[in-house]
């Protein structure tokens, strides 16, 4: 192992590529060793919150020696960003933050996170990163349609994008006939939006009577929210450009966390020079061999703000072996959160499968929404799908919705409802799709 790595030659650029992401295995974790120990410390010493939880667990960071030893440490979860609203988990005085976001999440209190000066500038330069693996370089057009404001995906996305040295449109989600409007006028190269708003756009190019393959885009950059190959495929057949996934959460730093490079498409490689993947059993909290299914959990190894040590994400993955970047492990694609799970009488289904049926049909354009619902002790579930407008027969498509229920009997596992239903019948959200109504009463 080559010990004599200093840290600082990590930011330098070399070749195109970070020299972190040229690095080997041995020096990511050589760095991770070195930046651990001192986020724990950080974290211990600046917010009490860390320090009683460390201290009621009988682990100090000096108890830190190497990588594994990291398991001895208390896990964060949501929760605790809730107890702590607004500001109680911030490392730094208030005065020293440059930058607040947060998200409303589904229910309760919002969550809020603080970047300083720093923080912002390491965010932007993973950002860059992403959208050069992506495919982007300095010079190209980038199309931002994540939404602005205290959700990460807009600001993040466009701090990035300027990093890179590209000339940004900061457009925002929303307005989808000015999206298609300003796609084609100004011809970007670059769309940054969530895969199912980017659905929308397509209905709008299509409403507008232009080609969606005429359109510029080359490269778009998907995420915020689960979405299949199937969805890939389709957007990328759509508009003629090479789709890829971009993961990342609030409490870690935003989009930017993870990003699949173009030249392979197979699952996202983690920036592990700054953030630290675990997967764990989400029952017991055992830490699982790569390879493995279970919660991701990722703790930071540069941030100054907001330290987050083993945050529990509930997103559910794996890790694999770095490939695009040898030194730099990849997490498959996200099937869904362990919140989205839904247990249909005793089967496990996410509403990325729903998705994946719904893609291998003919008539159905990706558009629709599970609505779960009790009959006497029975849970039922309902999709609900749109049709396509040049399949769309005014009725139902009765045949195509027999065949799809036993499609997913025969694939999920389950029996569902299935209602199909005319073009822009089901809601659209300008950011994160909701997927799934539960009418269930609550137990
Ligand atoms: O969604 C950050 C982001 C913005 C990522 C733009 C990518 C692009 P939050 O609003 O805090 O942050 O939501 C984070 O969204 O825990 C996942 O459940 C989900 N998520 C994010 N990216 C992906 C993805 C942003 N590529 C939560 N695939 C995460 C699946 C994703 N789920």
């Amino acid at each position: 192992m080559n010990m004599a790595v200093p840290a600082a030659a990590f930011r330098l650029t070399d070749g195109g590529l970070d020299a972190a992401e040229r690095a080997s295995r041995d020096e990511i974790q050589f760095l991770q060793r070195e930046r651990l120990a001192w986020s724990l410390r950080h974290a211990y010493e600046n917010v009490p919150f860390y320090r009683r939880k460390f201290d009621a667990a009988g682990v100090h960071p000096s108890d830190f020696r190497d990588l594994p030893d990291l398991a001895k440490f208390p896990f964060t979860m949501k929760q605790d960003l809730r107890d702590n609203y607004p500001f109680g988990l911030f490392a730094v005085p208030r005065e020293r933050l440059a930058r607040i976001h947060g998200s409303s999440g589904t229910t309760g209190k919002p969550i809020v996170v603080g970047y300083t000066k720093a923080d912002l500038d390491m965010w932007a330069d993973v950002m860059a990163r992403s959208i050069r693996a992506a495919g982007g370089r300095p010079g190209m057009m980038v199309h931002v349609a994540y939404g602005y404001g205290l959700f990460t995906g807009g600001l993040g996305a466009h701090c990035g994008a300027e990093r890179l040295g590209c000339t940004v449109v900061p457009m925002s989600g929303g307005m989808t006939e000015r999206q298609v409007q300003l796609i084609t006028d100004f011809s970007p190269d670059i769309i940054m939006v969530t895969p199912s708003y980017m659905l929308t756009i397509l209905d709008g190019f299509i409403k507008a009577g232009i080609d969606p393959r005429s359109s510029s885009l080359k490269f778009g950059i998907f995420g915020a929210e689960p979405w299949t190959n199937a969805m890939r495929e389709a957007i990328e057949r759509a508009f003629g450009l090479d789709a890829t996934d971009i993961y990342g959460l609030s409490e870690v730093i935003g989009p930017g966390v993870a990003q699949e490079c173009v030249e392979t498409k197979d699952g996202l490689h983690i920036w592990e020079d700054h953030f630290l993947p675990e997967i764990i059993d989400p029952e017991t909290g055992q830490v699982l061999p790569d390879g493995e299914r279970g919660e991701l959990v990722f703790t930071s190894l540069t941030k100054e703000a907001f330290p987050v040590i083993r945050y529990r994400t509930r997103d559910l993955t794996r890790l694999l072996p770095g490939t695009a970047r040898p030194g730099m492990r990849r997490m498959e694609k996200v099937t869904g959160r362990s919140d989205d799970m839904i247990i249909l009488r005793g089967v496990n289904v996410f509403p990325t499968q729903i998705e994946e049926a719904l893609l291998a049909t003919e008539w159905c354009g990706g558009h629709f929404l599970i609505e779960l619902s009790r009959q006497g002790r029975m849970d039922e579930m309902t999709v609900y799908a749109e049709a396509r407008q040049d399949h769309w027969d005014g009725a139902g498509l009765q045949a195509q919705a027999e065949r799809l229920v036993t499609r997913i009997k025969d694939t999920i596992g389950i029996t569902t409802r299935v209602v199909i239903q005319g073009p822009e019948t089901i809601e659209r959200a300008a950011g994160k799709a909701r997927r799934v109504i539960d009418r269930r009463p609550k137990a």
